[in-house]
């Protein structure tokens, strides 16, 4: 039996390629897509997710939740996803219609009406959908068989500030309610994603596939590769989402340890930090799979042959 999975997004071209992994993928059934402000305002998330179920010849269900994080206000990052969030190739507008219930009320409805630890959630931006369902219906908690996500870093510490990862930075109280919720918990942090760069070898062997697929995966990572290798002077760009779905679907290729992660909400300075016990110096609760290392390899092999499906 397939997995049923909630992949909670702010599309973002590494979000597209994360959720067409998920959608070529038949050991994963997609409940729904719940867009989250992030990356880009929620008009354009929930549309990007829209355009990204079509161009996968899918008619997967699309909710738009949070609008802001729950006490901030919030941070985009045009500067790296573009002004739509999705910039590379133009993709037609969407006809797929966006559902007419909130997000995180279908989040809780959803958790409700099906067995408990029968649902894993994905999310791939700011917590702000999960955390505000957590708070609306504490019962749904445990119901959760799983949160696999993609934010925060240790040795690699921060990509919006010195000192924090995008998704936690934008709704530090969303990521704390989601670290302190009990809920088995798996992190693709910064220290992860950045094993997994592009490389112009798969860049072209997706523009090769031909298909509609392989052209927009191609722009997109053409386009968001030049804010990473300007940064980081590296030949290629951490595809930072698709690690969350590849997890779930060959998890061997990931290691990582099983250790306390708490997050800072207090400090200026250090706002959104992933303060990860990854040496085990405090006798905190270990409360997530912090996953260090990936077969970078075997990943792209994974990409590539999925994505090739589409
Ligand atoms: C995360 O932030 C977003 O820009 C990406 O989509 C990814 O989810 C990386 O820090
Ligand atoms: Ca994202």
């Amino acid at each position: 039996m397939p997995r049923k999975i909630i992949i909670d997004t702010d599309p973002g071209q590494d979000d597209a390629v994360a959720i067409l992994l998920a959608l070529a993928s038949p050991e994963l059934e997609v409940l729904s897509l719940t867009a989250v402000a992030g990356n880009v305002p929620l008009v354009l998330t929930e549309r990007n997710a829209r355009q990204i179920v079509e161009l996968a010849g899918k008619t997967t269900p699309v909710y738009a939740g949070r609008s802001a994080p729950l006490q901030r206000k919030l941070v985009t990052a045009e500067h790296v996803h573009g002004k739509t969030g999705l910039d590379g190739i133009p993709l037609p507008a969407p006809r797929l219609p966006l559902q007419p219930q909130d997000a995180v009320d279908h989040l809780v409805d959803t958790l409700r009406s099906h067995p408990p630890g029968t649902i894993t959630l994905c999310p791939l931006g700011p917590l702000t959908n999960i955390a505000a369902a957590f708070l609306a219906a504490p019962d749904i908690i445990p119901r959760v068989a799983e949160i696999v996500l993609m934010g925060g870093a240790y040795f690699e510490v921060g990509n919006i500030t010195p000192a924090a990862e995008f998704n936690i930075y934008v709704d530090p109280e969303a990521a704390q309610i989601i670290f302190r919720s009990g809920v088995p918990l798996v992190v693709m942090p910064l220290d992860v994603t950045h094993k997994a760069l592009t490389s112009r070898d798969w860049v072209e062997e997706m523009r090769a596939l031909g298909t509609p697929v392989g052209q927009a995966v191609a722009s997109w990572t053409d386009f968001f590769e030049r804010y990473d290798t300007a940064k980081y002077g590296s030949a290629g760009a951490p595809l930072h989402d698709p690690c969350v779905i590849a997890y779930l679907l060959e998890p061997s290729l990931f290691t990582g340890r099983h250790i306390n992660v708490e997050i800072e909400t207090g400090s200026d300075l250090t706002l959104g930090m992933t303060v990860a016990d990854w040496w085990r110096v405090t006798d905190r609760e270990p409360n997530a799979m912090f996953i260090g290392g990936v077969d970078r390899n075997g990943f792209y092999r994974l990409l590539t042959e999925r994505l090739g499906r589409l």
